[in-house]
């Protein structure tokens, strides 16, 4: 298949970013450039992302950030072949301003828009990083999801299991607020936990040890682990490292737990694969600890694990460049009046 080179536009959360991927499935492809703005200092004082202020951040430094990445890249935008967005899901606001800004490139420079969806971007990162082959499953843990999917096609997700409550990322961050540890949550708790004992304080963990046959086997639910250390906080005296690392080691039982379950529905819906992977995707991928769990229950199951290197897990637009590159490498683009969505589900 031909190569084709993509430049992708990330503006769903407080993270504005562009960067130019090229490739053809199954990867790996190519990074030419990756430019990642956090505005995590615009957000630090409030404890979590404000969303009028990340819109009118990615405003004012979108169009810089995408200079960059072409000029990083060594082209211009006549030279890319398609020009991709984040579509959704996200805080609106920031979609918009990024799929504008998309549609504007893409009229003026006469090229095909491409509308990505986040989640599969995240979904995606293990083609372009190690050109893992459908299907696969997929553990999508981020800020705003958490779920277990088979991944089938650039398209394709059939969906095992989704959180009832809070996703993981967001257990992270509420959680280091409540250890009055800094935004973002996930490394701040990850970097206590580090040198905390894990089991210093017991924490519940919903829903373990529940069958993939009964009811919720493959459900996520941390909403309970968060009250939980609400209540611990609210005893007084509490040591935040131990805390925190009591808080991981739940998260990591839960994530393990549900995950053992998936792999055997996977083994059941696709036998045939001969080499069946683990992909662990989005923000809280990028989780040593958690990463170092998965990778020994993979092992034990006979599975191959592939987790993208750290910078790749939390959001960024090379993802977005190359979910847009797949689907553009089958003959796909999308309307010029492809509307923004706050929410967009993998699933059909
Ligand atoms: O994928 P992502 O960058 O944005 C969303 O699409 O949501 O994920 C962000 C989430 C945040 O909740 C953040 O706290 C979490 O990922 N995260 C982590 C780590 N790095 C980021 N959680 C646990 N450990 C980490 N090292
Ligand atoms: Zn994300």
């Amino acid at each position: 298949m031909d190569n084709f080179t993509v430049l992708g536009i990330e503006t769903s959360c407080d993270e504005t970013a562009a960067a130019v991927v090229r490739g053809a499935p199954p990867g790996p492809g190519e990074i030419l450039s990756n430019i990642v703005f956090s505005q995590n200092e615009a957000h630090a004082p409030y404890g979590g992302v404000v969303p009028e202020i990340a819109s009118r951040a990615h405003l004012e430094i979108l169009d810089g950030v995408i200079e960059r990445a072409l000029a990083q890249a060594n082209i211009t935008l006549a030279d890319v072949d398609a020009v991709a967005a984040t579509a959704g899901p996200g805080l609106i606001g920031g979609v918009m301003v990024g799929l504008t800004t998309a549609k504007a490139l893409a009229l003026a420079a006469n090229k095909p828009l491409i509308a990505v969806n986040h989640l599969a971007g995240h979904a995606l990162t293990a083609r372009l990083t190690d050109g893992v082959a459908f299907p696969f499953l997929l553990l999508l843990v981020s800020g705003g999801h958490c779920q277990l999917l088979a991944a089938q096609g650039p398209n394709s997700f059939q969906l095992y299991g989704s959180t009832m409550d809070d996703a993981a990322g967001e257990a992270f961050d509420k959680t280091a607020k409540l250890l009055g540890l800094p935004y973002p949550g996930g490394p701040a708790v990850e970097e206590a936990a580090a040198h905390g004992n894990a089991k210093r304080y017991p924490l519940p963990r919903p829903l373990l040890g529940r069958a993939a046959s009964e009811g919720n086997g493959l459900a996520f639910s941390f909403s309970g682990l968060k009250t939980a250390v609400r209540q611990l906080v609210e005893t007084g005296g509490v040591n935040v490292n131990d805390a925190a690392a009591s808080f991981q080691a739940a998260v990591i039982d839960i994530l393990r737990d549900r995950t053992n379950n998936a792999l055997s529905l996977f083994q059941r819906d696709f036998p045939q694969t001969d080499a069946p992977t683990l992909v662990v995707a989005g923000g809280v991928a990028a989780n040593i600890a958690i990463g170092s769990a998965l990778t020994l229950l993979a092992e034990s199951r006979n599975f191959r694990i592939r987790i993208p290197p750290p910078k790749l897990c939390t959001d960024n637009a090379a993802m977005i460049a190359w979910a847009g590159l797949e689907r553009f490498a089958f003959g796909a683009s999308d309307p010029i009046g492809f509307g923004p969505r706050a929410r967009w589900p993998l699933e059909p």
